[in-house]
């Protein structure tokens, strides 16, 4: 119930609805969608998109950044159309940070010395980092901006599967319509007996029961609301011409076997408000983000293999020596912005002071790892039916995704694995080969012998092992212990940026957020004096 503010009376109260209902008969549509924002029921305005760019005015100011991922490629963006003179330095021999697609060629040696070059055909690849974007994040302006071409990415589908306790693989559509079912006519009988009686109104009653019988598609009161199972399960024959009506799959188990098994423990996904069913990503890979970027900025602004070695926060300026393939060098600027990732940033040498080399080794580390499977047929879109989603499980392997690209094509590549923590970790510590033996041999559990015949070639990233990365993402224990109010504000001349000092860890929406916030602070500076 709304209470009308202002009114006396109890009368006055009336549901929401009845009022929208005689707003929208008496006013029509447009008067209907004024009161909902009125009421705050409309969708809000993303806040990050109210970015002003810095207009021009960075004059001769030298900025030199560290870092080309995300956050440093976004920094020297928004600071070069200002005109500031930026140079960024990366470590790696390729920009992008996180933002890696592994392509056939692809070469990369772990921390631990194993060496894998990527066999993958012509057109497949696999996102070793990011792979799909919420539509409402900022990294989707960029790809407009850029002209970084994009396509629906498949995040849930109903035709994918769940894989737990060693049992035979569920359709997400089958253990979807088995719990809303059975959940469904629990809540209808409680209705029905009267045990909700406090909280409804008998038309509340009504139109729940009235909910409930479609969204579980349970029997109405005659039939003691019983879910018996539905064709939403799907069908052991399909419908077709003339006499074939098709065969419901069932019977539906118990309630008791349904809750026993916990089907449901991965359906709220898809109401994270960073997931969704529907989300996008950039046609040819996810690094089409940062070679945008590179491109934009010029790519003769980025120093490649160079690594960051001291840092000197000066009166007047900033000092950064590094080592590049021709020995020591060092570069001054006005102002230095550290896109690093925080325990790689501890570990360089600095003038900052140990309260800035503690908070930045306060965030704990998530160990992440993926691995692409390329096949040479597209068997579980031609055999299983599945096009796209994610198949769950309570094997290591956790995540399965299959492809959003490429849909009929002759080949294609499957994400084995893609998981967090002790699994990360248990992946992680194997040899590449030993990780595609295990992955496979888990990954059969669900699809059978093809999983292993019809692999051609496999590519793994274990991101607690890689170089100048060494975590997927990081944590803060707290936000509110001092540290990261520190870091998100400059030291002396020296600005730190990334995703890890934002509310948008491990999404390159906070990588981006993080740039311009820092783009920001430090343009009002310079056209305050400095
Ligand atoms: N943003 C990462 C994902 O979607 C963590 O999996």
């Amino acid at each position: 119930m709304w209470l009308i503010v202002g009114a006396p009376h109890a009368e006055d109260m009336i549901t929401r609805r009845a009022l929208l209902k005689s707003i929208g008969i008496a006013g029509g549509a447009g008067v209907m969608f004024e009161s909902m924002q009125a009421l705050g029921l409309t969708a809000p305005a993303i806040a990050a998109a109210d970015y002003q760019a810095p207009a021009r005015g960075g004059g001769h100011t030298k900025v030199v950044i560290l870092g080309a991922g995300i956050a440093g490629l976004a920094t020297a963006y928004e600071l070069g159309k200002a005109g500031y003179n930026c140079t960024i330095l990366e470590a790696k021999n390729r920009v992008g940070g996180r933002n890696w697609t592994v392509r056939g060629g692809t070469t990369e040696t772990d921390l631990d010395g194993y060496k894998q070059t990527a066999r993958f055909s012509e057109g497949q690849y696999l996102n070793a980092g990011p792979a799909r974007l919420p539509q409402s994040h900022i990294t989707l302006d960029y790809c407009r901006e850029l002209g970084v071409e994009v396509q629906p990415f498949l995040n849930q589908n109903a035709n994918a599967l769940l894989y737990y306790d060693g049992k035979a693989p569920v359709r997400y559509r089958t253990a979807k319509a088995d719990v809303y079912g059975y959940v469904s006519e629990l809540l209808s009988k409680a209705i029905d007996q009267g045990a909700l009686d406090k909280e409804l109104t008998a038309d509340d009653k009504e139109q729940l029961l009235t909910f409930l019988e479609d969204f579980g598609d349970i029997g109405g009161k005659a039939d003691g609301f019983a879910y018996t199972g539905s064709s939403r399960r799907g069908y052991s024959v399909e419908p077709g011409a003339g006499d074939t009506p098709g065969v419901v799959l069932g019977p539906p188990p118990s309630l008791s076997e349904v809750i026993a098994a916990r089907l449901g423990r991965t359906f709220t996904f898809e109401f994270e408000y960073d997931q969704a069913i529907t989300m996008m990503q950039p046609v040819g890979g996810m690094d089409a983000i940062p070679m945008a970027l590179y491109r934009a900025v010029g790519t003769h602004k980025v120093r490649l293999g160079a690594e960051v070695t001291r840092v000197t926060n000066h009166a007047n300026g900033v000092e950064v020596a590094y080592r590049d393939a021709t020995g020591e060098r060092t570069i001054s600027a006005d102002y230095c912005v550290a896109a690093l990732p925080p325990h790689i940033m501890a570990r360089v040498p600095t003038n900052l002071g140990d309260a800035v080399t503690a908070a930045l080794k306060t965030p704990t580390l998530t160990p992440v790892g993926k691995m692409g499977l390329e096949y040479k047929s597209r068997w579980w879109e031609a055999e299983d039916r599945i096009y796209g989603g994610i198949t769950e499980t309570d094997l290591d392997l956790t995540h399965v995704w299959y492809p959003s690209y490429g849909f009929h094509g002759k080949r294609g590549t499957i994400v084995g694995y893609y998981n967090t923590g002790a699994n990360a970790r248990t992946y992680g510590s194997l040899t590449p080969g030993q990780r595609v033996e295990r992955a496979l041999a888990q990954g059969a559990k669900i699809h059978g012998d093809r999983y292993r015949t019809e692999l051609a070639n496999a590519f793994s990233v274990a991101w607690h092992r890689t170089p100048y990365v060494e975590a997927g993402w990081v944590g803060w224990p707290s936000r509110t212990t001092g540290e990261y109010e520190l870091l998100n504000q400059p030291q002396g001349r020296v600005y730190f940026a990334g995703d890890w000092l934002t509310y948008w860890i491990a999404w390159q929406n906070g990588a981006f957020d993080s740039a311009r916030k820092v783009v920001t602070a430090l343009h009002s500076r310079v056209q305050a004096g400095g």
